[in-house]
């Protein structure tokens, strides 16, 4: 009878471990395809678990349970919204019990072929970042154990097992399950992909843009240029996805109580008020623009970026103040035409296919 008081509790732990990993009897997940343009060149994801069919297709399901939240009201898509190219079109975002955040959501868009990530760059790897918003109190705000709890239930209990060898769920898969998820969101349709693909032929204007945008100006040969591309110069149209490199600082006015963006993470002066170089991806979907939302149009961007005051603001990147169209410096001096050149080319950055839930 002693020995059977014993055995009881060790055979319902067994019965609680029950998953099978390693068990030649429980099917593996599948292999997921990726598809994404070879231009796009090698993915950065290598931190990150391989991708399975099973996995992503978990992923998406968790990526628009509000049942993940404190208030039940809450998920990854009330601030990433696909119809929004996964941002979201208020300056802030509400997180649970209409609680406001302090930077404006990024857009999800090429995260695989990114190394950091939020704006001030503090996460490197997406399934561990994922704890924050699932977490914070002014997010979804629920604790990790909680979160195991409400997965507890089907259809979580079989999507989970088939995705991870039989596991039952932890709010550590669901994590891992949400970025592989948010992993597959490429953007990769849009004009411009399909101008690279030899299937477009873009507009005059779109062309202008595009040259100005990518060309870095040279007043001495009278090459005119807007300057984008020495920043967001990656086929992604973001910044360099390694080290800190795709960390500047674009001349936002930043007060003192302001956010100082890179600057928190590494403690360097000069490091203040340099946020991650975006993506411009699908860009004409994603108003209001910054980490803080202040812009509401795309030209009030370009004012921003032609605004002769940008070169003398404290700590402004150096490929700002080198990109003159000026012999004598001081601004980028776009006309009217010039600008709305640019923001033609920035439209053909829009993906409609990206836009599915
Ligand atoms: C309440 C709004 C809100 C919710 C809910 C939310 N996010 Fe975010 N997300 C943000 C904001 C705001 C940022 C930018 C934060 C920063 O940089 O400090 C962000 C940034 C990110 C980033 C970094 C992107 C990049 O390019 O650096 C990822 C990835 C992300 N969120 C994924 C998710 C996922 C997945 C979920 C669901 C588990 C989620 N978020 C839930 C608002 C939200
Ligand atoms: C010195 C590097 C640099 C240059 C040059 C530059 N940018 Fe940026 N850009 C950034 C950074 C950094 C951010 C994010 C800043 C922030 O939010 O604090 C940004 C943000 C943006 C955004 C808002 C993105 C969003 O998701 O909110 C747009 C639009 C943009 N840039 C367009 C342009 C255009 C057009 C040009 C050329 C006229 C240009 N940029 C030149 C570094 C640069």
């Amino acid at each position: 009878m002693k020995r059977l008081a014993l055995a009881l509790p060790i055979l319902a732990l067994m019965a609680v471990k029950c998953h099978h990993e390693g068990d030649p009897t429980v099917p593996k997940a599948t292999a997921y395809a990726w598809t994404a343009p070879s231009y796009y060149g090698t993915r950065a994801d290598s931190l990150e678990a391989p991708l399975t069919v099973e996995g992503v297709a978990l992923g998406k399901r968790l990526f628009s349970d509000s049942s993940l939240s404190a208030d039940g009201r809450i998920s990854c898509r009330s601030c990433h919204r696909p119809e929004n190219a996964f941002g979201d079109p208020r300056v802030v975002s509400t997180g649970i019990y209409g609680r406001l955040g302090t930077r404006n959501a990024s857009t999800l868009v090429n995260l695989a072929y990114q190394t950091h990530f939020f704006w001030d760059g503090r996460a490197r790897n997406i399934e561990e970042l994922l704890i924050q918003p699932m977490t914070r109190t002014d997010e979804m705000g629920l604790t990790e154990p909680q979160i195991t709890e409400k997965l507890q239930q089907e259809p979580y209990l079989t999507l989970f097992a088939k995705a991870f060898e039989g596991a039952r769920p932890t709010s550590q898969l669901a994590r891992r399950a949400i970025s592989m998820y948010v992993r597959t969101l490429v953007s990769a349709s849009s004009k411009y992909d399909r101008w690279k693909q030899g299937s477009y032929t873009m507009t005059d204007q779109e062309l202008r843009g595009m040259t100005l945008f990518f060309t870095h100006p040279v007043p001495e040969n009278r090459t005119r240029g807007a300057n984008c591309g020495d920043c967001h110069g990656t086929i992604s149209t973001a910044g360099n996805p390694y080290q800190l490199l795709g960390f500047k600082n674009n001349g936002l006015d930043i007060n003192a109580a302001d956010d100082v963006g890179l600057q928190a993470i590494t403690g360097n002066a000069e490091d203040k008020g340099k946020f991650k170089v975006p993506s411009l991806r699908n860009i004409a979907l994603t108003a209001p623009y910054m980490h803080d939302g202040r812009f509401k149009t795309l030209e009030e961007v370009l004012d921003h970026y032609n605004d002769p005051a940008l070169f003398s603001k404290p700590n402004v990147d150096i490929l700002i103040q080198l990109g003159t169209n000026s012999r004598f410096g001081g601004s980028l001096g776009l006309t009217d035409q010039e600008k709305a050149d640019v923001i033609a080319f920035l439209h053909t950055l829009t993906d409609t296919t990206y836009l599915q839930p």
